[in-house]
């Protein structure tokens, strides 16, 4: 397969591109690095990599940034961050690239604990991570041309604990490398509108 990693530079989709590159061919997409430049809040942005990728079969994204801080600091600007970057960012994906996926192709989202594990901090985390579920759950039953659509829902990583400690502590924190196996089961199996939740 041709898979596109967007974000594949980073904790997780390092580690996406290191289980899946043995077996597929990878290009890798983000803002500053990679193969294929791409800024997931920018539509345009999403248009022009998708229209220079050539053929693929496959889209995961590990990529969308939120807000951390707590509840009371909150605003609707710091919430409109996570909603205009990780939600929006990952459907825009979804939404622009199933006009170039290949039959029988799939898309990979990214949400995370914080949708049913929540901590001190994460309220924009839990709200965005729900959402990408629900959009992955409800575009999987209306999906043309038998693509496939899934997202990973990982704890915290055990690479990210050097700045993420202080936030999860009581979390068992899971390798990238485990994380990783849900994003291949997603790409190279068969089902549809799953959340993969992967604990340690
Ligand atoms: N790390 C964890 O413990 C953990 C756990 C659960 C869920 N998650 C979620 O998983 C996702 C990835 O986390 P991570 O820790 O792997 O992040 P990371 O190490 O910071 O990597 C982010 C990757 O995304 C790219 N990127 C950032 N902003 C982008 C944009 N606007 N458009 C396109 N690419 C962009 C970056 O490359 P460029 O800088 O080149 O763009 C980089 O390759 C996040 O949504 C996070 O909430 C993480």
């Amino acid at each position: 397969m041709r898979i596109i990693v967007v974000g594949g530079t980073g904790t997780i989709g390092s580690a996406v591109v290191n289980e899946l590159s043995a077996r597929h061919e990878i290009l890798i997409a983000g803002r500053k690095s990679g193969d294929l430049s791409c800024d997931i809040t920018s539509e345009e942005s999403i248009r022009s990599m998708f229209s220079k990728a050539g053929k693929f079969d496959a889209v995961v994204v590990t990529s969308g940034n939120v807000v951390f801080a707590s509840f009371n600091e909150m605003t609707a600007a710091k919430y409109r961050v996570g909603l205009e970057e990780k939600l929006m960012g990952q459907v825009n994906i979804v939404l622009i690239g199933r006009e170039y996926i290949q039959d029988g192709g799939s898309f990979t989202l990214t949400s995370g604990i914080l949708s049913r594990d929540p901590i001190r901090c994460g309220t924009s985390a839990s709200m965005v991570n729900g959402a990408i579920e629900g959009f992955v759950l409800g575009a999987a039953i209306e999906m043309p041309r038998q693509i496939r659509i899934n997202a990973v829902c990982p704890t915290v990583l055990l690479e990210s604990m050097g700045s993420y400690a202080p936030y999860f502590r009581g979390f068992d924190p899971v390798p990238a490398a485990k994380v990783a196996l849900a994003y291949s089961k997603s790409v190279e199996g068969l089902q549809t509108g799953k959340v993969y939740e992967v604990l340690n």
